[in-house]
């Protein structure tokens, strides 16, 4: 062969090589994340914590976890934890355990702001006695009991240290935190001479100036035989054991924003977005769930029957069970137990906590059309006649990045789109709309007014010495507004009035992507976690809601531009716990493969479970370029997502519903049109959604909840109570 066919063949070979390319390497595994390791390793019955003054004050069950034996180790690693146990209506019981302030820790713990809804704290009930009950078989040992619901009780046992709620009739447990005795809480303290806390990882170095911090558990599901939630993971709807007997061990599932270039279509990799709440469900019928509400890094293990098979606590067994093993970088232990006992009980209980789903608009429950990118105002103009001419109904057009002036938000390229407003005023003569991108990333250009105001007002996040953060991303060198801030929240929602987002208007809506964050430059291409935010917390103790408090700002944007009456849309990438009052979301980034339309069912199941019910996946698949049968399942499937949009990346050959020959058009055209006849149905599934949490589209057993054989179906789900949809995931 001649060099230049060599260098020719290897030139494919590279081209190839990035088809198929997620790149493992960029991220962190459990192994090389010492608080994951560390956690892995402890062995049931490790932690020796004991409850100790325990008492009511303030309505709350209290009490210090104080080790049972004094340590021989440090004085300042065994300072006496704060637990409190609170109780709410509906069956919901929260329970917090924290360092305890008045013993000046060497910081204050972050504690996740603006989640939970105002709402929630009148649910509370104010509890006014505990009483005292002897464990069998347990040399005397202690618990105290206090009332949850008429059915339910919450119990705090003292020694060792162990919380759970059963129901009355029988004692029967339903969930419980420090069974196996697995907890372990690392204190802030002052550094040793010889120690090294910095991490490094792929040329990054973490300075973590404060030093070892996570915190780990185990959670107990009762009369359960699977559990479900913990988005966002491409991977099976009921989530599988990744420790145990039996099972090849895998990663744990990982929790952690990350903008992962051509995710896996099974995997336990932490993706775009992040919900720490699961739910079980079993043969009884009956259903719980568990919440931690924390911004950190989570890893969590799902552990298979007999993995404490030795070293293990005595545990109830007449019932069936799943263990589960939580394990955080960071923050404070504020979790939630929800009783049920039915499935739509459990998701109506979690969202009193985090808030009920926004009603969208109707107009942002048909079908919308995207493409990174529509090219110019003649290319917009062009697609939208030809939805027409086609007769397929459509109501969005989507422009991604390209459309502004040097990717710089709020602005247009004024070649390619010189009468923004002329061209949405087109649109919405039709009853059109139109959505615009607006990312995290600013561009740090002195010309760039955004830039200038961000800057002067000391708006950005900074990196670890001080100093403005200045990652890579799509515009250059780009610099991130810190949204934890609710003065910055409020400057950005003003860039969304009519007269601040010049060429806006009223049919306008807004994108926000990138905003894990996604920084090409960073550490696992987002963030580093030393970063720092309003009040000194550091980006590692709130990095899974960052994308949270942008998408709120954005959403109060243009709830603000108008006359507050017009109810925002607002499509975010990342996510958190409560992301459902401000939007929709979408599964990110996937591919125009059978493998990725067929996640797309468990992906949105589990984002409807954990409250994000207006979500879906890129019809078409995002990156490559789908055979028109794949395209034509995916119209077919996506017709009954919660959202319903085509997407496509730029390398891609174009993919609008016409261009595959009649009989592909008719029958996109048919798929659609059924959306839209359904339109009416799907609107009032939303509101359901609205006042109940209840999700649009549901798992089968959500409407059959005793029908074990549906309990780990993920191919078929219920649109509804009315509709079974089943997806077809094969070519012919
Ligand atoms: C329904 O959605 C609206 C608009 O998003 C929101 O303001 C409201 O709190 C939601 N819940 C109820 C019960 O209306």
């Amino acid at each position: 062969m001649k060099m230049k066919q060599v260098a020719f063949l290897f030139l494919i070979f590279l081209a190839s090589q990035t088809v198929h390319s997620w790149k493992k390497d960029e991220f962190r595994a459990c192994d090389q994340t010492p608080f994951c390791k560390r956690a892995r390793f402890r062995k049931p019955g490790a932690c020796t914590l004991i409850a100790h003054d325990v008492s009511i004050s303030d309505g709350d069950l209290t009490a210090k976890l104080i080790p049972k034996a004094p340590h021989d180790q440090d004085q300042d690693q065994i300072k006496p934890l704060t637990l409190s146990v609170s109780v709410y209506q509906d069956g919901i019981m929260r329970l917090k355990i924290d360092e305890d302030p008045s013993l000046d820790p060497p910081k204050k713990r972050f504690q996740v702001a603006d989640v939970v809804v105002s709402e929630f704290e009148t649910k509370k009930l104010w509890l006014q006695s505990a009483s005292a009950e002897k464990i069998n078989g347990d040399d005397g040992g202690l618990s105290s009991v206090v009332y949850l619901s008429d059915g339910y009780e919450a119990v705090l046992r003292h020694d060792p240290f162990e919380v759970y709620v059963r129901e009355k009739a029988g004692n029967r447990r339903v969930v419980s935190l420090n069974s196996h005795g697995l907890f372990d809480f690392e204190q802030l303290r002052v550094k040793k001479e010889d120690e090294d806390w910095e991490e490094r990882f792929r040329g990054h170095t973490d300075t973590r100036p404060y030093g070892p911090q996570s915190i780990s558990f185990d959670v107990s599901f009762y009369g359960s035989d699977f559990v479900y939630g913990i988005p966002e993971h491409a991977s099976s709807f009921a989530l599988k054991p990744t420790r145990g007997p039996g099972v090849e061990e895998s990663e744990p599932f990982r929790l952690f924003n990350l903008d992962v270039f051509e995710y896996l279509h099974e995997s336990p990799f932490g993706i775009y977005g992040s919900i720490p709440f699961m739910v079980s469900h079993g043969k009884s019928g009956q259903s719980s769930g568990f919440f931690w509400l924390n911004a950190a890094e989570m890893q969590i293990d799902v552990l298979a029957k007999g993995w404490d098979a030795e070293g293990g606590i005595l545990m109830p067994t007449e019932q069936s069970r799943i263990d589960t093993f939580w394990m955080s970088e960071a923050g404070i232990v504020d979790t939630f137990f929800f009783v049920g006992p039915g499935p739509k009980d459990v998701v109506k209980q979690y969202v009193s906590v985090t808030g009920l789903p926004a009603m969208p608009q109707l107009f942002s429950t048909g079908y919308h059309q995207c493409r990174w990118n529509y090219r110019d105002e003649e290319d917009v103009e062009n697609v939208d006649s030809k939805f027409d001419e086609h007769d397929i109904p459509y109501d969005v057009l989507w422009l991604d990045i390209e459309h502004t002036d040097g990717k710089r938000y709020f602005t247009w390229d004024k070649m390619l789109f010189p009468h923004p407003e002329e061209m949405q005023r087109k649109l919405a003569a039709k009853g059109r709309h139109m959505v615009t991108i607006v990312d995290p990333h600013i561009k740090r250009d002195e010309s760039f007014h955004l830039h200038k105001d961000a800057s002067q007002r000391g708006y950005y996040v900074k990196d670890a010495t001080g100093k403005d953060y200045d990652g890579w991303c799509w515009p250059g060198s780009s610099s991130y507004p810190d949204m934890l801030n609710p003065e910055i929240r409020s400057w950005w929602a003003e860039k969304f009035s009519y007269d601040n987002y010049v060429g806006s208007t009223p049919s306008l809506y807004i994108w926000n992507d990138m905003n894990e964050p996604s920084v090409f430059n960073g550490p696992e291409v987002t963030m580093p976690r030393d970063a720092l935010h309003l009040g000194g917390v550091e980006h590692r103790e709130l990095h899974n809601a960052y994308g949270y408090y942008f998408h709120m700002a954005t959403a109060e944007g243009l709830l603000k531009r108008g006359d507050g009456k017009d109810r925002p849309f607002v499509l975010s990438r990342a996510f958190f716990a409560g992301s459902q009052r401000y939007g929709a979301v979408w599964t990110g980034d996937n591919s125009a493969d059978w493998d990725h339309l067929r996640v797309s069912v468990p992906m949105v199941l589990t984002l409807g479970l954990t409250g994000m019910t207006f979500s879906g996946a890129d019809v078409g698949g995002f990156f490559g370029n789908p055979e028109p049968e794949l395209l034509v399942r995916w119209y077919q499937l996506g017709a009954y997502y919660p959202f319903f949009r085509g997407h496509a990346h730029h390398d891609t050959k174009r993919r609008e519903p016409w261009l595959f020959g009649e009989r592909n058009t008719a029958l996109m055209r048919d798929a659609i049109r059924i959306r839209y006849t359904l339109l009416p149905y799907f609107y009032t599934l939303f509101r359901e959604a609205n006042v109940s949490g209840v999700p649009v589209v549901r798992p089968l057993w959500m409407e059959f909840p005793s029908d074990e054989a549906a309990f780990s179906n993920d191919e078929a789900f219920m649109v509804g109570n009315s509709l079974l949809v089943q997806g077809i995931y094969t070519a012919g």
